[in-house]
């Protein structure tokens, strides 16, 4: 659960490439492209790194990228039948093995252009990971990060979701602890030097509450409002917050 700096530094360079993936997608999110396009590119662009996908067959999950468009939270499944259109929101989330280590992120972006209500959701969905990071210091309480993301959202009149969570990342995709999107700052274990979080918030337009699709994966909201997900790795060390890779957020 603890990264020395040797370890660190291989997972600096496995997030920078998972960011820059995200980064070379981004470019080609625009109206009439399918998900299934963007998975292919994602699986071609891992494959140049000489990284390995990590979500694809982690659980059986049957692809490199989870795309969730609008009303959709996260695992969406990319399709050759899910086209992007103008003014839908769409979160790309890519995780990659290199080295012995993973690497995972998340960025929302509008596909053409989006209305003021979605873009406050994306804007808002950001600065509660920024300001989260913020927080990533020695001997703050995970919590800290936790209530800081529920915070922001509330306020703005979002709300945080409940069922999925951020989580340790390192030699697993998966590690302890879980990093929740709300709960009181008080709670959870105390951050210690070396510790590497995957921090993820998941905010919704309405309503928290989730119901799975049938194909077992896409998560998206019961009342069919618009959610937006962000999510980089932090490492936590003696001179503060470090975002693994580059910052794309
Ligand atoms: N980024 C997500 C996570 O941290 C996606 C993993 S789900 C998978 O949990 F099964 F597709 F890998
Ligand atoms: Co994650």
């Amino acid at each position: 659960m603890f990264r020395n700096e040797r370890e660190l530094l291989i997972m600096d360079k496995v997030c920078g490439i998972v960011n820059e993936v995200l980064l070379r997608l981004s470019e080609m999110v625009k109206p009439g492209v399918s998900t299934l396009f963007l998975d292919k590119k994602a699986y071609e662009f891992c494959r140049e790194y000489n990284a390995e996908p990590a979500f694809l067959g982690y659980s059986n999950y049957p692809a490199t990228l989870c795309i969730s468009i609008n009303d959709e939270v996260v695992h969406g499944i990319p399709r050759e039948d899910k086209v992007l259109k103008e003014g839908d929101i769409v979160s790309l989330d890519f995780g990659a093995l290199k080295d012995g280590f993973y690497g995972d992120a998340a960025i929302t972006l509008g596909v053409g252009k989006i209305n003021y209500a979605s873009q406050r959701l994306i804007e808002t969905t950001k600065d509660c990971l920024k300001e989260a990071i913020k927080h990533c210091r020695v001997g703050n309480k995970l919590g800290m990060i936790s209530s800081t993301i529920q915070k922001i959202a509330e306020k703005e009149g979002y709300s945080v979701i409940r069922d999925y969570v951020g989580h340790g990342i390192g030699t697993k995709l998966h590690e302890p602890p879980p990093v929740p999107n709300y709960g009181n700052e008080e709670e959870g274990p105390f951050l210690e030097e070396g510790m590497v979080l995957a921090i993820e918030p998941m905010v919704c337009e309405g309503g928290y509450e989730v119901e799975v699709d049938e194909d077992g994966w896409t998560v998206r909201t019961k009342d069919g409002k618009n959610s937006a997900h962000f999510e980089c790795c932090v490492a936590i060390t003696k001179e503060g917050p470090k975002i693994l890779g580059s910052n794309i957020i």
